[in-house]
């Protein structure tokens, strides 16, 4: 039997996954975190946990974003070929967004106190891109996750080198978001151009200036 969902269905769903993504250890993996048990860290001083926390609060506020900007697009683009597979890539997003959770409390850290301004930003951005066309909204996943990417590989550096946890977590990461800005590409994604990309920098420097310390 099939069932014919409502605007109010609609909106619950909508509203429990706003709620699993901005709620602490709400995230539900689908795959275990690539932090198995035999990935140990060596040993991490105060200083050096701190500043890990502060880079995987970085990298969690980026899922967190990437979530919001799935939903957004969701809600108003066309996709009709391309939708199970971004379904696909938006799952894949919420393991990133539960393994850099569980890891963030290992590390006696916690999620950004701007997790809620900047899921609302890229929401709406998600929203209008989807509306503008699927073209534009397909080009913004992968300019986004291109450049989610580059942070990936400059956190995989700048982590202490002890930290073998949050080390294997982003490596997982870096290979599936490589994937999404792929598919992207391939299911028709505009490539935009150098000052558009320029402006996507410049959003995601305040967000990791910000996010490191709230
Ligand atoms: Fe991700
Ligand atoms: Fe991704």
């Amino acid at each position: 039997m099939t069932r014919q969902y409502s605007r109010a269905d609609d909106l619950i769903h909508q509203f429990d996954t706003v709620l699993r993504t901005l709620v602490p250890k709400a995230a539900q993996p689908s795959r275990p975190s690539p932090a198995t048990e035999d990935v140990q860290d060596e040993m991490l001083d105060d200083e050096q946990r701190r500043h890990a926390a502060g880079l995987m609060r970085i990298n969690h506020t980026g899922e967190v974003c990437a979530q919001a900007l799935y939903q957004g697009q969701g809600l108003t683009a066309k996709l009709p070929e391309v939708r199970g597979q971004m379904e696909e890539a938006a799952q894949e997003e919420v393991d990133h967004l539960a393994w850099c959770d569980a890891r963030l409390q290992e590390l006696d850290g916690r999620t950004s106190l701007l997790n809620p301004l900047f899921y609302a930003a890229s929401f709406s951005i998600g929203a209008v891109a989807g509306a503008v066309g699927d073209r534009i909204s397909l080009g913004f996943v992968a300019a986004t996750e291109e450049q989610v990417g580059r942070h990936l590989d400059e956190h995989m550096e700048k982590l202490p080198p002890g930290d073998r946890r949050s080390r294997a977590v982003l490596r997982q990461m870096a290979i599936d978001e490589a994937h999404h800005a792929h598919q992207a590409l391939e299911a028709g994604g505009a490539r935009f151009p150098a000052p558009v990309k320029a402006g996507m920098t410049l959003m995601s420097k305040v967000m990791t200036k910000s996010v490191y310390r709230l």
